[in-house]
């Protein structure tokens, strides 16, 4: 069944852009239906703009950190009005709190730069690098209360390199970033799966 996503995001935009090229590229069956950003000049709105997507600054204000109050309230109407069935967090730099997960319940999906349940929260690459892994990677997981703690539905390795700096992890952790979205998006929208309890099971 083809996704309506609701894309949040706080920089680049280069998963976004995964998303796109996947739906573009007929491998992917959905379409976006928005893009939010909580940065005004972030360029995933500018990538946005570039592919006709519908796009909105979301002013998060007073909080830093959290997704919360009128904001989230702010951000709940603006995903119904679109019609979004499936909220896609893509760099989005905010916890998000319960409002949004009872309104997009089991659809809200997060990447995470580490093979969670390592190294949860920021600079996951260079805590990986810091504490001396030779293999690092990405997650693509439900969301759920806690931070990058959901049912997991995608997970991809890369190895740590010896010369490697967290620039040049982080490089090859978004190469892989960009195949897992479209393919955890790919099993949302096959149906093909169940949560038990912490387990996705996925019937492929
Ligand atoms: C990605 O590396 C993503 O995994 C990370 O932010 C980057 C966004 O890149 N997300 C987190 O760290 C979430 N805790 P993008 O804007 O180019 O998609």
């Amino acid at each position: 069944m083809k996704l309506k996503l609701g894309v949040l995001g706080s920089g680049a935009g280069s998963n976004m852009q995964s998303i796109v090229d996947a739906i573009d590229a007929g491998t992917l069956d959905a379409e976006i239906r928005i893009v939010l950003a909580d940065v005004q000049d972030a360029k995933i709105l500018e990538r946005a703009r570039r592919h006709s997507i519908p796009c909105r600054y979301l002013d998060c204000a007073p909080w830093k950190t959290k997704l919360e109050g009128r904001a989230e309230e702010d951000c709940i109407r603006i995903l119904k009005e679109a019609g979004v069935d499936t909220v896609v967090l893509a760099g989005f730099m905010r916890i998000v709190k319960p409002g949004l997960l009872e309104a997009y319940k089991n659809r809200v999906l997060n990447i995470h730069p580490a093979l969670l349940p390592a190294f949860p929260g920021v600079h996951s690459w260079t805590q990986a690098l810091d504490y001396g892994c030779k293999v690092a990677g990405v997650t693509v997981h439900f969301v759920d209360a806690g931070t990058d703690t959901g049912p997991i539905i995608v997970q991809k390795a890369v190895p740590v390199l010896e010369d490697d700096t967290p620039e040049t992890l982080h490089a090859r952790i978004q190469v892989q970033e960009h195949v897992a979205y479209p393919e955890a998006l790919r099993i949302l929208a096959s149906r093909a799966y169940r949560i038990e309890g912490r387990r996705v099971a996925i019937s492929r």
